[in-house]
């Protein structure tokens, strides 16, 4: 028997659009029909006429109860993924980040029990902090017992998780030969500890320098090291958070000569740029975020770069601080938490300035928000489509119902929010989650839910 019939919508997938009836039942999509006649009676109807219809967000790039020096950042798995409901995300993927002389399993089963309350589903980046004579094991482990067959390495902060190009070498060649995928955080750390050390002996600590230490040509040269190293191990690349025009080239370079690697951004490099970093310390901390905030050069590249696929994915990136916690680093920068919030806002944001203003198609917002995160990271045709046997998540999008984003009204647990003011059209007005209406009209209807963890079949027999 069914238990949901979305009728009347315009489904959007990332390859078809199309008017259909959407049957939903045990969690699932059962048929997608022009005629529902025959469903409809006692089973809970939404007339989604005017209305788009997208398969629920997947958010590859979220950082929930992430332990820093400036205490944990301010999203937990419930005030996160309620956050990334409200948004229209319904799938999240965190990361596990062992302290270093820590065992990976241990890390990974620790995080299991902190996300377990999380309301959207989810799985895990694991990521190697240290090579030691377990990490090969270790990682193995992650990929056939746990379902985690993706893994995400840090270049930059090397006094902490931090990996050397030749320990990166050696996590390549594992997860190669296990069929994993590898992200990567490229910022050349080394130089950047010597530009904080420049500065610190200069006097130079005012939030603003945060982004001179941080240059863009740090992050393609990181880059460059990153795919050089992909390329002779064999080693399928996700490069998170590309900011940096440069950084593009060296992508689609590798791209054309048939390596695998895929690239992601984040709307806060797509629309916010360096001009945030000029002011005092309670306008620039909110944007303290590493890589920093780029040229308005950068942001044309990177859309460019999302309108000819050398980008396939968009994350948030989302790690808030409040202002309270950024403020351990008024006098000196290195001390301020890096990351902000934007789970909430990544399919508005995106609607309203890559859709609206032609820069993407309905498909492409789909297929970069949804879609293509799934298939990268093995969680398809579960996740990220709208099909017969498809997981039930799914967004209801209302293309006139705007808003002007605010802290005040966000459902992020942070007094800061780095689109504050600005206004966008279209907005989630039903989230459904395994065939369960729990957005309607804007608000939550049931928050008692609970999120799966997501394993991924690794296809090799343990
Ligand atoms: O500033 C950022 N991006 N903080 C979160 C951690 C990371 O580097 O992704
Ligand atoms: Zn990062
Ligand atoms: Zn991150």
């Amino acid at each position: 028997m069914a238990s949901l019939l979305i009728k009347n919508g315009t489904i959007v997938t990332a390859t078809k659009t199309l008017k259909g009836d959407i049957i939903v039942n045990n969690g699932k999509i059962e048929k997608i029909t022009r005629d529902s006649e025959s469903f409809s009676g006692n089973i809970k109807t939404i007339d989604a006429s005017g209305k788009y219809i997208f398969p629920g967000g997947v958010d590859p790039h979220v950082h929930m109860h992430l332990k820093t020096s400036a205490g944990y950042s301010s999203d937990d798995f419930i005030s996160g993924s309620k956050a990334a409901l409200f948004g229209g995300t319904t799938t999240l993927i965190d990361f596990v980040t062992p302290e270093r002389g820590q065992s990976i399993i241990e890390a990974v089963n620790n995080r299991k029990v902190e996300a377990e309350n999380c309301l959207t589903d989810y799985t895990f980046h694991v990521s190697p902090v240290e090579w030691t004579e377990n990490t090969s094991e270790e990682l193995n482990w992650c990929i056939i017992k746990e379902g985690i067959p993706s893994f995400k390495i840090y270049m930059a902060y090397k006094s902490s998780i931090g990996l050397e190009d030749e320990e990166i070498r050696k996590v390549m060649e594992v997860i190669a030969k296990s069929g994993g995928t590898l992200a990567v955080h490229c910022e050349m750390g080394d130089a950047i500890d010597v530009l904080h050390s420049i500065f610190a002996s200069e006097g130079r600590l005012n939030s603003k320098y945060h982004a001179f230490s941080r240059p863009a040509y740090l992050e393609s040269e990181a880059v460059k090291t990153a795919l050089k190293l992909a390329g002779d191990t064999g080693c399928t690349l996700y490069i998170v958070h590309v900011s940096a025009a440069d950084s593009l080239s060296y992508i689609r370079q590798a791209q054309s000569m048939g390596q695998k690697v895929f690239a992601e951004t984040c709307p806060q490099y797509l629309l916010l740029d360096k001009s945030k970093y000029l002011g005092n310390f309670r306008e620039v901390a909110p944007y303290i975020m590493s890589p920093p905030l780029r040229k308005p050069e950068d942001n044309q590249a990177l859309w460019k770069a999302i309108a000819d696929n050398t980008i396939q994915s968009v994350g948030t990136d989302h790690c808030p601080f409040t202002m309270e916690q950024k403020k351990l680093g008024k006098d000196d920068f290195r001390k301020i938490p890096n990351g902000a919030g934007g789970v909430e806002h990544r399919l508005e944001l995106l609607y309203t300035f890559g859709v609206l203003t032609n820069r993407i198609s309905l498909n492409r917002l789909v297929e970069i928000t949804s879609t293509n995160p799934a298939k990268i990271f093995g969680l398809y045709p579960k996740k990220g489509e709208i099909a017969v046997g498809s997981d039930a998540d799914i967004v209801i999008w209302n293309p006139d119902r705007g808003k002007i984003i605010s802290a005040k009204t966000h459902h992020q647990n942070s007094d800061i929010n780095i689109y504050e003011g600005i206004e966008i059209k279209g907005s989630p007005e039903y989230v459904i989650k395994d065939g369960k209406v729990i957005i309607e009209k804007g608000k939550m209807i049931n928050d008692d839910i609970k999120g799966k963890f997501l394993k991924v079949d690794s296809g090799i027999n343990s």
